[in-house]
């Protein structure tokens, strides 16, 4: 087979705060990036999301965009600030028409939504009080995400309850790079664990409220190898892949959390009492599918006992994109073969994949970013591997479609298909995005 097969579903995504702007338009409320973006310090160049793409205003024509493209399929995300400010409790009509606007102008586009509650803007009112580290915050996750399954569930065929909790948890509670900010592993595995638990309460309540639909969940995940086949870097990989895999992958999928990392966790916290007993059954409630997202591997090393996982980073030897990224696109292949070998055979999803690249207009305006098309096309063609030989995939979406918010980086990094320019709010579609235009209707990678 040269092709993907004619059902495979072709697509980009984006994520509400990246995009929106409009932060503190139509009684939207704070959320704990608005907070953590204009902390000083935190993000590069102090920069925010208060305008980001302006997609709030300019959604109808990023749709008209999507759909020049012959792009069938749009993965979005809903900020739950915007419906409901204080998180919970009063709803914000405003909020709830301008979703009802979007998902009807794509609809009536012939895009079809794939929707992310949670892309980490959770509203500041419940950081306040601790955020995914308060158990509370998961039944109020799936209150909110029970709100959206019954207003628009005849809308969206496919639902996505949290993108990457690992950033969630361990960047946002345990490195403290991403909001809240906060350093202290033990609430990242308490938030972590709280995460969980509200995916797997919107899970129960979309069987209920929308039974025709389909949920899974979006976990990052990167293939771990050892620096060496020495056996010490060979077990730094081992902890290492439950730090960054099974971390999530093995509750999910009804193990458990994995014994290995608990003890590697111990030094920081043997306090585990937010764990209660009937949690990992709700946490494991059968989804439909699973959403991956996938950017590079990692490689590491041995490390001392005081450092996590007792393991090193060690840069691969590939090129890198903008983001110091290795370029590894058998990682991609590793990965899902891994995932169908040690978990459940589900239908799989690529939610995300895609490069940032230094992307500058030439003199005609156009951006010829052939070193993004190589990074797509060969990820691809790890992908199509999979499928020929019997594997589960159904879909791809890139990251991103549009240039934006890219969290701690700011603006710096550009990973769109469409060139954003910032000041004017111009979009161009990158070469790229014409590329993928082409292997979309055609299904093949080798598309000139
Ligand atoms: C992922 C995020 C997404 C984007 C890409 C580059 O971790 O889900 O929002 O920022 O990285």
């Amino acid at each position: 087979m040269e092709r993907f097969p004619s059902d495979f579903l072709w697509g980009a995504a984006t994520a509400a705060y990246q995009i929106e702007g409009a932060a503190r338009e139509d009684g939207r409320g704070e959320s704990i990036w608005d907070r953590f973006s204009h902390t000083p310090g935190k993000v590069y160049h102090g920069d925010h999301g208060d305008i980001a793409c302006d997609h709030y205003h300019r959604y109808q024509e990023d749709i008209q965009l999507l759909k020049q493209l012959g792009l069938k399929h749009y993965r979005l995300s809903i900020s739950w600030p915007r419906l409901f400010p204080e998180g919970n409790g009063r709803l914000n009509a405003k909020g709830v028409a301008f979703y009802e606007r979007l998902l009807d102008d794509l609809i009536c586009s012939g895009i079809t939504p794939m929707v992310t509650v949670y892309h980490w803007d959770l509203p500041q009112a419940l950081e306040d009080r601790g955020g995914w580290t308060h158990r509370d915050t998961a039944q109020r996750f799936a209150d909110y995400a029970a709100f959206l399954f019954q207003r628009f569930g005849a809308m969206v065929p496919k639902w996505v309850t949290l993108n990457e909790p690992w950033c969630s948890a361990a960047l946002g509670y345990g490195f403290g790079v991403q909001a809240p900010g906060k350093t202290d592993w033990r609430l990242a595995l308490q938030a972590g664990h709280h995460l969980l638990l509200g995916h797997g309460l919107a899970v129960q309540a979309f069987r209920d409220l929308a039974p025709l639909g389909q949920i899974g969940i979006t976990l990052n995940l990167s293939p771990v190898y050892p620096a060496t086949q020495q056996s010490e870097d060979q077990e730094a990989a081992r902890r290492q892949d439950g730090f960054l895999n099974r971390w999530f992958l093995d509750p999910l999928f009804g193990k458990g959390y994995p014994q290995d990392l608990l003890s590697e966790f111990a030094p920081w916290t043997n306090d585990l009492s937010f764990l209660e007993e009937r949690d990992l059954a709700v946490v494991s409630t059968p989804v439909d599918f699973l959403g991956i997202n996938y950017y590079t591997r990692s490689i590491v090393r041995a490390g001392k006992p005081d450092q996590l996982m007792r393991a090193v980073a060690v840069p691969g030897p590939g090129p890198v994109t903008a983001m110091g990224w290795e370029i590894y696109p058998e990682g991609l292949y590793d990965l899902l073969s891994r995932l169908q070998a040690d978990y459940r055979a589900l239908p799989l999803y690529i939610t995300e994949n895609g490069a940032a690249f230094a992307d500058t207009p030439d003199a005609d305006g156009r951006i010829e970013d052939t070193d993004r098309m190589g990074y797509l096309r060969v990820h691809l063609q790890n992908a199509l591997r999979f499928i020929e030989q019997g594997g589960p995939l159904r879909g791809y979406y890139i990251w991103s479609f549009l240039d934006n918010f890219e969290w701690a980086m700011g603006y710096s990094k550009r990973f769109g298909i469409v060139y954003v320019d910032y000041l004017s709010q111009q979009r161009r579609p990158k070469a790229s995005a014409f590329w993928y235009s082409r292997v979309a209707n055609s299904g093949d990678v080798t598309e000139p």
